[in-house]
């Protein structure tokens, strides 16, 4: 299929790009480069070997992506395009709604302008809130506890009510739990700008020297360790789900949201031993207080993504930090 991947720059959508290509989708990309940069185009053509096409362009422009969309034949879209940083959201929830859901919208509005029905959307497992048990499945309760989660499900809502007006849209909300990791070639991975707010990234800044030590957010949880404990997924796999989700919605109507992650929890300390093993170096860490709005754990029941597109993750947390390595490295 021809595809449109909105935000295709960033970290999610490069990845996806990949194996979008490699598994025979023609895709175009569309970034306002707010959080990337256009050197990512030339580490794509590298590892997919021939040439990408590149559209920069904001989703709150509606004539643009009109523009982009009719010349590209485009027939689905992968929708990553959106803030993400929850601190962030909490200070400036005006610039979330109207990049996240505002943008949703025009991107619906020159979708169906143009009889383009299929769309991926990249959804979150915040919109669980706080785990009521575990692990989550899809049937969870939903609640948000922060200005950008509650971007995430007001564009699930949107999307059901969408697919609910109108029997041909085919609408699949992708809820990530926690992605990292680089491609094997450590030409694309994670390097958010200034000092990072996830635990990964942060984590290969002190591998590499850049920051001293890691503040481990809580030592005191009901969990194994009393570390926090995430569902981590390696972005390879999550970028793969995607291609499962678009060859999906091209036999499938309607509307559905499932979980992309691997089912197994892993805690802070064990991410650190992970990837001291991955850099053969110590990393220092303190620990110190948790952070607000924290949970101690979530993980998912990834048991719809296997049922409803036949995936499921495979590479393992080794391969996470290993390659996050490889790609920090780089840097
Ligand atoms: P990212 O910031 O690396 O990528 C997002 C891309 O979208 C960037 O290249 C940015 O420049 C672009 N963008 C932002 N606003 C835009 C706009 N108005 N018009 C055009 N382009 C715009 O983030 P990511 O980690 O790749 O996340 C991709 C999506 O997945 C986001 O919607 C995010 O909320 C969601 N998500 C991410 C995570 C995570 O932990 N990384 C977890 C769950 C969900
Ligand atoms: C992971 C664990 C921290 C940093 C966030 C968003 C979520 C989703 C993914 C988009 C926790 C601990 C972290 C550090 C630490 N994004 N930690 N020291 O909070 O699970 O999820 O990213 O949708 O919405 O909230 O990810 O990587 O920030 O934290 O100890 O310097 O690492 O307390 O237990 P989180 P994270």
């Amino acid at each position: 299929m021809r595809i449109l991947l909105t935000g295709g720059a960033g970290f999610i959508g490069s990845h996806t790009a990949v194996e979008m290509a490699q598994n025979g989708h023609e895709i175009v990309i569309l970034d306002n480069y707010s959080n990337s940069d256009e050197s990512v185009l030339e580490r794509l053509e590298k590892i997919i070997g021939s040439p990408v096409i590149f559209e920069e362009g904001d989703i709150r422009d509606y004539d643009r992506l009109y523009e982009v969309m009719e010349k590209h034949h485009i027939e689905a879209v992968v929708h990553f395009a959106g803030l993400k940083a929850v601190g962030e959201s909490c200070a400036m929830p005006i610039e979330y709604f109207d990049n996240n859901v505002a943008g949703t919208v025009t991107l619906l509005r020159a979708m169906k302008a143009l009889n383009i029905k299929k769309l991926i959307f990249s959804s979150s497992a915040t919109v669980y809130g706080v785990p009521q048990y575990l692990p989550l499945d899809e049937k969870h309760p939903l609640s948000s506890t922060n200005p950008y989660g509650r971007t995430k499900l007001h564009i699930e809502e949107i999307l059901r009510d969408v697919a609910a007006s109108d029997p041909e849209w085919s609408i699949v909300c992708l809820r990530y739990f926690n992605p990292i990791g680089a491609h094997a070639s450590g030409l694309i991975g994670e390097n958010p700008r200034g000092i990072p707010n996830n635990l990964l990234p942060y984590v290969a800044r002190v591998a590499n020297g850049q920051l001293k030590a890691v503040q481990v957010f809580g030592s005191d949880y009901e969990t194994p360790d009393g570390t926090g404990v995430r569902d981590y997924i390696h972005v390879v796999d999550l970028a793969y789900g995607h291609v499962c989700a678009v060859n999906y919605s091209a036999n499938h109507q309607g509307w559905v949201a499932i979980n992309l992650g691997t089912g197994i929890g892993y805690s802070v300390l064990d991410i650190i031993r992970a990837y001291e093993k991955a850099c053969g170096k110590p990393i220092a860490y303190q620990l110190v207080d948790r952070r607000p709005g924290d949970v101690a754990a979530n993980w998912a029941d990834p048991k719809l993504a296997k049922e409803l597109l036949g995936w499921e993750a495979k590479l393992s947390l080794q391969d996470m930090c290993e390659s996050s390595w490889k790609f920090q490295q780089s840097c």
